[in-house]
């Protein structure tokens, strides 16, 4: 059986007095799914304090695919590891179109926080052309091979975020999720058959609590990763318990 996991990713919003309120929120309640919490990267430490003796894990939104030296505002996945982060997102679409992370630099991302004992989390998705264009699986297949052609499957998380559906309201169908996630899981075989059956895919876009529960319920679908409802602590409380 799948670990069942929700990830909350903050994005570029929060401060110190939501790291305090979202861990005392969240940590009252026990899950079956394994949560995660994501904030801006000067919280990290302040949260993995807070989570000390809870059941809720850290994760860092972006990491630097060099380990160190002369690369001004970078973090480094070991840096991350050090101050408590167990995952590390990789390949955000955020990421990939504002701030240019093509497939090879999200492949050597993927890499380094791997190799830094961090789980990744590949996200992955199409645009709104993309999906009209009939391209959505070529896309979602390009993203995830050649993300993973030095990935340690053991290490792996994979989000499926259609572009179109991030912090739009406009989620995609329980079935359209289904069918992408269903084809993730079929590539990921094609590495790996006995390992693709183990490692959790999440649906990331416009979830709320008043959809988590039908896209959870898809049998590839794994969990969510979840941003502007991650930060109303109801929200975010019934999405984890949604799984
Ligand atoms: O990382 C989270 C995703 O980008 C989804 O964001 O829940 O605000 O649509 P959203």
């Amino acid at each position: 059986m799948r670990q069942s996991l929700v990830i909350a990713n903050w994005k570029l919003n929060g401060d110190l007095e939501l790291v305090n309120f979202m861990v005392s929120a969240l940590a009252s309640e026990s899950y079956t799914a394994d949560v995660v919490i994501c904030p801006p990267a000067p919280y990290l430490s302040a949260l993995q304090q807070r989570t000390q003796n809870t059941e809720l894990a850290v994760g860092g939104q972006n990491c630097s695919s060099f380990q160190q030296g002369a690369y001004t505002g970078e973090i480094s996945a070991s840096m991350l590891k050090e101050v408590g982060c167990e995952y590390v997102l990789v390949g955000h679409s955020e990421r990939r179109s504002l701030f240019a992370e093509d497939d090879q630099v999200v492949a050597s991302k993927l890499v380094a926080a791997q190799e830094a004992g961090l789980t990744a989390v590949l996200c992955v998705g199409e645009s709104l052309t993309q999906r009209e264009a009939g391209q959505t699986m070529s896309v979602v297949k390009q993203q995830l091979l050649s993300a993973l052609q030095n990935a340690d499957l053991n290490r792996l998380v994979v989000a499926y975020e259609p572009v179109w559906a991030i912090g739009t309201g406009m989620t995609a169908s329980p079935e359209q999720a289904q069918e992408v996630h269903q084809e993730i899981r079929a590539l990921l075989a094609t590495i790996d058959a006995q390992q693709a059956q183990k490692i959790s895919l999440l649906y990331g876009g416009s979830v709320k609590a008043d959809n988590a529960e039908i896209i959870f319920a898809q049998e590839d679908i794994d969990g969510g990763l979840i941003g502007g409802a991650s930060l109303v602590a109801e929200q975010f409380r019934a999405i984890c318990s949604a799984v």
